[in-house]
């Protein structure tokens, strides 16, 4: 099995060695190839996602991705900066569903920012379409206005979008990861505004007809928003377009106690997939060794699962990352009292060893 890792920028490199350590420990399994992507590859090659890192990432069974990003590029043309090295990746690999699951384990309920009884044992799933919406909507730009009140000013554009087979596939991999969990769908839009969410809210409901046995549900996405944080144990699976679900799995995220802890999965149609931690590159914090690795660590055991057809050694490390937490072992953002907080590598080290 040939796996291509991209560490990538700021945190990046430090939790994907961990994740790299953690396979490793697995057995003499995968084919491992590094190259770099992102900011780093900017400063190597003079783009973000060289020809060689991308075609080592169409040769690969699966991508485990660290992330990109640093305020050092802000400045750069936008087809230039880091970000676009993940952007890209989706685009030419097809990459159009984003899983990302945000589960609150039982020992990290006192680490979230909400009352335990709101978030414990939480387990939700949110899918989030990948390949289209205002990201890739054309056209864009920023022009010179013609709009008779605004003339002669600067205006920026971009275009939502989305077209039926686009939401027709990805409303069936909703359904379907529905039927394996509490056969819930929540459809997340803004239909009362916009008319590329109403034409997702009518292929929702055609598409549904196809699965009798599972309940969808729909809701507008500042509502959601709102529910997320009132009661996110209602929500089983909530599938939305690229904008909202970049939004509304951020603030899942934080529901779990850390973004830190949050694994994703971007799937192609053939289960080929990237996997990376749902976080940043927190420059803020790289190179200090404090970056919590479990992210990477989880986003390695669903490419087990996912991709690699491995489900006992994906079980084993879920197992192993379950163990550390209750050891008490916290990287710095988990970190409450009466624990004991570790390095990045620590945490890493920790969860080699309590693989069995
Ligand atoms: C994410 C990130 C990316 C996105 C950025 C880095 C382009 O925020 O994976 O959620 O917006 O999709
Ligand atoms: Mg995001």
């Amino acid at each position: 099995m040939k796996i291509a890792v991209l560490p990538g920028d700021g945190i990046g490199p430090e939790i994907v060695a961990e994740a790299v350590k953690v396979l490793q420990a697995l057995g003499p399994l995968f084919d491992l190839e590094s190259a770099p992507v992102g900011g780093a590859a900017y400063d190597l090659t003079g783009h973000p996602l060289p020809p060689a890192t991308l075609e080592l990432a169409k040769n690969a069974d699966a991508i485990l991705f660290g992330a990109v990003g640093d305020w050092k590029y802000d400045a750069l043309a936008r087809e230039l900066r880091p970000e676009q090295a993940i952007l890209g990746l989706r685009k030419h690999l097809k990459l159009f569903a984003n899983f990302r699951p945000a589960i609150c384990y039982p020992e990290l309920t006192a680490a979230s920012s909400l009352k335990a009884e709101i978030v414990g044992g939480l387990d939700i799933l949110i899918i989030r379409e990948l390949n289209g919406d205002i990201y890739f909507g054309q056209p864009r730009g920023i022009r010179t206005s013609e709009l008779p009140l605004f003339k002669g000013t600067r205006e920026g554009f971009d275009t939502m979008h989305y077209s039926e087979p686009e939401v027709e596939r990805i409303a069936r991999v909703a359904f379907e990861a529905a039927r394996k969990r509490n056969k819930k769908v929540c459809s997340v839009d803004k239909a009362n505004v916009l008319e590329t969410s109403q034409l997702w809210r009518d292929v929702m409901i055609r598409i549904a007809k196809e699965y009798p046995d599972i309940e969808l549900s729909h809701m507008y996405v500042d509502n959601a928003a709102m529910q997320l944080v009132k009661a996110p144990k209602a929500f089983d699976v909530v599938v939305t377009g690229n904008l909202f679900g970049d939004i509304l799995s951020d603030e899942a995220a934080m529901l779990t106690g850390s973004i830190g802890m949050l694994p994703s999965a971007s799937l192609d149609k053939n289960n080929k997939g990237l996997y990376e931690p749902s976080h940043g590159s927190a420059p803020d914090i790289a190179g200090k060794g404090i970056a919590n690795p479990l992210a990477t660590i989880l986003s390695a055991a669903m490419m087990l699962r996912y991709s690699l057809g491995m489900p006992e050694q994906a079980d084993r490390v879920e197992r192993a990352v379950q163990k550390v937490l209750s050891q008490g072992l916290r990287t710095a953002d988990i970190y409450t009292e009466g624990t004991q907080k570790v390095t990045t590598v620590q945490m890493g080290d920790a969860v080699v060893a309590a693989l069995i």
